[in-house]
């Protein structure tokens, strides 16, 4: 069997400019980057607090890489859970406020655990509509009924609750909405989990470090009481600036994923120096809240740049700071434009996000300067969005 069928449907991605390509990236992620030989200042990582090139961060993953060698070596349930992963566990137990948190070696990998685990055929899963692609395939891949609704409506959820029977009822949304930046409305949602004795998961993978006085996310944000949000995810290759995921939660909870989830019993465990490594983080997000307030300035002077400019942004209070385009040709040529000019921003098309809303995913760090920022203003104005 020849493979022409694939040719014409890669040939038909080229056409619509939905064709995706690697970039080699030839420096640690930090504002300045080589991508493939030359300079670009980036505005497109998820390094929201810029802990992924932070020498502390480094020199913990370096130490424990000397202690543990490089390898988990095997997975958790045999011999692959070090210390180094039990004392992290601990420590984001106690940084979310739940009894117990367990690790994962990517947030792709949690998500589908987590659902898969909870949930079989009786049961039912209501998902915002731009949830992020992993909650997604978690929810179809369990075979529980799927739902969505939509985004950030509880009102369109509690409809679709009033109606199930299902023998358990699940609620996922994304904490911060990856592609858009707003926030899930978790009070409302919560009070209409409550109302249909359903629980709540929410994946806050873009809310922690940024979100909350102490950097733990939406639920800080919002206050939400542990009880109230039954399932929380974090992922750990984002404002942590690490690699991984946890999902934390009750005693409960976490020993069912332990016993059912099967992206946390068939995987190896994650390298312990990650582990190591995200330690140092985690008290780096946690203590050292000035990175926060940077971002609350540099996201202050985007926004009020980009209105200056006359350019449509979303509804976002975050370091995620989409520019919406439309079509995907034309989000293509403007991110060429703007690398052209020495500004590195991928465009996000679909299916990542809905058909004719492709965007130039634009994403602050507490690493960038003011400068920086007013040098993507100048360039943004230059390119005529
Ligand atoms: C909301 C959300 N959840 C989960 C993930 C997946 O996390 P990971 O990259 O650790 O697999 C991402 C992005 O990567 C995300 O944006």
């Amino acid at each position: 069997m020849s493979f022409d069928d694939l040719s014409t449907e890669l040939d038909l991605r080229k056409e619509q400019a939905l064709y995706r390509c690697r970039r080699t990236l030839q420096t640690p992620q930090q504002p300045i980057v080589q991508v493939d030989g030359r300079e670009y200042l980036a505005f497109c990582s998820n390094d929201y607090l810029g802990l992924a090139n932070h020498p502390e961060v480094i020199k913990s993953f370096q130490t424990a890489a000397n202690k543990y060698g490089v390898g988990g070596g095997a997975s958790h349930l045999v011999n692959g859970h070090s210390q180094a992963h039990h004392e992290l566990e601990e420590a984001l137990a106690e940084f979310t406020g739940r009894p117990k948190a367990l690790l994962f070696s990517t947030g792709y990998m949690a998500n589908i655990g987590a659902v898969n685990a909870l949930l079989g055929k009786q049961d039912a899963v209501f998902q915002d509509r731009l949830n992020h692609a992993s909650l997604l395939d978690a929810g179809l891949l369990s075979g529980a009924r799927f739902q969505r609704y939509l985004h950030n409506d509880s009102e369109s959820l509690d409809k679709k609750l009033a109606k199930t029977e299902a023998r358990r009822k699940l609620v996922v949304t994304d904490g911060v909405f990856s592609m858009d930046g707003d926030l899930a409305e978790l009070p409302e949602l919560s009070s209409v989990c409550k109302k249909h004795d359903a629980w709540l998961m929410v994946d806050d993978a873009h809310g922690f470090g940024c979100l909350g006085e102490s950097g733990g996310g939406c639920a800080e944000h919002f206050s939400m009481p542990s009880d109230d949000l039954q399932v929380l995810v974090g992922t750990l290759g984002k404002g942590f600036g690490t690699a991984g995921a946890f999902v934390a939660g009750s005693e409960v909870l976490i020993e069912t994923l332990v016993q059912h989830a099967r992206t946390y019993i068939y995987t190896t465990s994650m390298p312990p120096a990650v582990a190591a490594a995200t330690l140092t983080s985690l008290r780096l997000l946690q203590e050292e809240s000035w990175r926060r307030d940077k971002l609350t300035q540099l996201i202050k002077q985007f926004r009020d740049g980009c209105q200056e400019l006359g350019l449509t942004l979303m509804d976002s209070p975050t370091p995620i700071q989409p520019i919406m385009i439309g079509e995907s040709d034309k989000a293509m040529q403007i991110s060429k434009a703007l690398e052209d000019d020495g500004i590195f921003i991928s465009a996000i098309r679909p299916p990542t996000v809905p058909h004719g809303s492709a965007r130039l995913r634009v994403t602050l760090s507490a690493s960038h300067t003011e400068q920086q920022v007013e040098r993507l203003l100048q360039s943004l104005e230059k390119v005529s969005v």
